[in-house]
């Protein structure tokens, strides 16, 4: 069990979401360590976790970022990040937020449709610049994730299609003000096998192909992100398996020697190193249930009520008691405010703190006021 400071969580109000900045540190470290090619570039997938406090040990470690509003661009240049280091994606961009990108020198935008790329080409023209633009593919594989996060099979509302992609680039090479510098794929989140990137890489080697034989070449490449990680076990693997995920990219993706590849990596960078931190409010007894009901619901954290994730559940304020089934509920007005069923946990009474694990990803970031609650607070554990 990861060690948590309880004798400090005494006086701070609960939910709030914990942060080990020193695993983050460690994770960011493995990042550099095994990405070392000079073409590889990580940007950090904002959209993951915004908080400042991560955010900035991230823009210290030298990633970019992959922004996906003019809000996330706002937090990342807040955070030290310059323009430069930001690439800019998401299929519905609005006029102000493609002027502010233009503004701040944003490095790359991703785009995903004609219309966007025609509007980005004019509002570029009338502040007399030339944006810097990937086409995002959708390739059309299947990553075996869940279907809420699933991006890239031909049915999904991101991407250009591949049939349409030679229209695409034609258009791209006609306007003035946009200068089509790469490609740009990403085909769903929370991956843990290896075979979908490995069919990435050879989709992405056959496009590269049939273009160079008619001349065009990319400068980079950006292959997203979608790195998984390990929900049941987060103490066994508290860092994903970068090596293997980088290895994957350099053995099998066909990299022309002045090309770029861009990675855009979220969840894996901060999924273990934030955990929910809850209180136990009341021990019910059903006639066959015995649920604990806690002061975090789905407004804390919404992945178990909308896509039935289920993130490690574990007593920290008494470890070592006797085991007992448990349905670890929420406050919310909703049957779908569970964090487990039948959970096996040391005897739990009112006012234990529970951790919900592996939380720092598409946790904090995605918190609500429904029911009129407050959102959740922040700690930042530096040891
Ligand atoms: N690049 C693009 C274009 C993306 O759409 C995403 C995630 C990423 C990068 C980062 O993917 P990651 O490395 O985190 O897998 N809220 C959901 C996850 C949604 C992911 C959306 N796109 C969840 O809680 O599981």
């Amino acid at each position: 069990m990861a060690r948590f400071p309880i004798a400090e969580f005494k006086d701070l109000g609960t939910p709030f979401y914990f942060y080990d900045l020193a695993l983050l540190d460690r994770t960011l470290a493995e990042i550099k360590r095994t990405s070392r090619d000079e073409r590889f570039k990580v940007h950090y997938a904002v959209k993951a976790n915004a908080n400042p406090g991560i955010l900035r040990r991230i823009q210290a470690a030298g990633l970019g970022i992959d922004a996906v509003s003019g809000g996330e661009i706002a937090a990342a240049i807040e955070a030290g990040f310059r323009g430069s280091q930001i690439v800019y994606a998401g299929v519905g961009k609005t006029d102000a937020e493609i002027e502010l990108a233009i503004r701040n020198g944003v490095s790359c935008f991703n785009v995903e449709s004609a219309p966007e790329l025609e509007i980005i080409d004019e509002i570029a023209g009338r502040m007399r610049k030339k944006a810097n633009i990937a086409l995002r593919v959708n390739p059309n594989i299947d990553a075996h994730t869940h279907e809420y996060i699933t991006t890239g099979l031909a049915e999904n509302k991101f991407g250009i299609n591949l049939g349409q992609l030679p229209d695409m680039i034609r258009l791209a090479q006609e306007l003035e003000h946009v200068n089509l510098s790469g490609l740009h794929f990403h085909i769903g989140s929370q991956i843990t096998e290896t075979e979908p990137f490995i069919m990435l890489c050879e989709t992405i080697n056959k496009l590269q192909e049939q273009y160079a034989e008619n001349g065009i070449t990319f400068k980079t490449i950006n292959v997203g992100g979608g790195l998984g990680i390990d929900y049941a076990d987060p103490d066994r693997h508290p860092i994903p398996d970068f090596e293997n995920y980088f290895k994957v990219f350099r053995n099998h993706l066909h990299l022309r020697a002045d090309q770029e590849l861009h990675f855009e990596l979220g969840r894996s960078v901060v999924a273990q190193c934030g955990s929910l931190i809850t209180r136990v409010l009341y021990v019910k007894e059903g006639e066959s249930k015995r649920f604990a009901i806690v002061d975090a619901g789905m407004t804390d954290l919404i992945r178990p009520a909308l896509y039935n994730a289920h993130h490690r559940i574990e007593n920290i304020s008494s470890p070592n008691g006797e085991l007992h089934h448990y349905d670890v509920v929420g406050p919310i007005c909703e049957s779908s405010d569970c964090f487990g069923k039948d959970e096996l946990l040391p005897s739990i009474r009112r006012g234990d703190f529970l951790a919900l694990r592996s939380a720092g990803a598409y946790g904090e970031i995605m918190a609500s006021h429904y029911n009129c609650r407050q959102l959740p607070g922040s700690y930042f554990f530096e040891k």
